[in-house]
């Protein structure tokens, strides 16, 4: 850099003054030269230069490794809804609900007809003097009252035909030794014997059954027969409903 302006002046001025101090104190008698002067004070700092050139590029960084981690990134945008899922499995049931109002009542029902429906009543006899074989149903084969013909004359036997609670009954005649037994269904429900003690006696018997549908009384006598339906001296079976079920 060269020497501005201010400072060429600057020592121009200098040498001048040195210049006129030796003229006003030359004296040609005693020295061609005059006494140098006091060095001058420091100048002001210059200005600073103008900028560099641009330097030259720098060595290439240390690569990253890949375990190198960058700082996080911003949070993206939500993504699109998914597709919807599979259908799930059938919940276990919930609890009962409560139960409903009463409904309307209905319309007045058909009369009744208890007395056609539910009437069974037997009372038949045995009119003859032979005695009866033992073990198979006695036919009583005589009818005083037979609703229905729920008593058959033919078979001896009575079948039911209304579910319920019957009352069986007999009154005999006998001439010799009897034994009179109800059956129902092959079962033995009641057995009653007398010995002949009178030329003529009477002997009876009585049962409350309950009865299905279907289920047959009888009786029967073994050994002891002697029953009879003669003249006074009748043999009477008779049985009825009581209660229906
Ligand atoms: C009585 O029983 C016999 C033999 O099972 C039968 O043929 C007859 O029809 C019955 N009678 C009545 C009135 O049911």
């Amino acid at each position: 850099m060269g020497q501005s302006f201010w400072e060429q002046l600057h020592l121009a001025l200098t040498l001048l003054l040195l210049n006129l101090g030796s003229a006003v104190t030359g004296d040609a008698h005693h020295s061609c030269y005059g006494v140098p002067g006091l060095p001058g004070m420091p100048g002001l700092p210059g200005k600073d230069g103008r900028d560099g050139l641009k330097g030259a590029k720098g060595e290439p960084g240390i690569p990253a490794t890949p375990a190198t981690r960058g700082p996080k990134g911003m949070k993206g945008e939500p993504g699109s809804p998914g597709l919807p899922g599979k259908t799930g499995p059938m919940g276990p049931p919930g609890a009962p609900g409560d139960p409903g109002s009463p409904g309307m009542a209905g319309e007045p029902g058909m009369p009744g007809s208890y007395k056609q429906k539910h009437q069974s009543a037997f009372s038949v006899t045995r009119q003859t003097g032979e005695h009866p074989l033992r073990n198979i149903p006695v036919v009583f084969n005589h009818v005083i009252t037979n609703t229905n013909h729920d008593y058959n004359t033919t078979t001896g036997k009575f079948t039911c035909r209304i579910p319920g609670l019957y009352y069986f009954v007999f009154h005999t005649s006998q001439t010799a030794n009897l034994c009179v037994i109800l059956y129902k269904d092959e079962i033995k429900m009641a057995s009653f014997c007398d010995h002949k003690t009178n030329t003529m006696q009477v002997s009876s018997g009585g049962i409350l059954l309950h009865l299905d549908t279907g289920n047959q009384v009888w009786l029967t006598v073994n050994d002891y027969n002697g029953m009879v339906g003669i003249g006074n001296s009748d043999s009477i079976f008779s049985g009825f409903l009581l209660f229906p079920d």
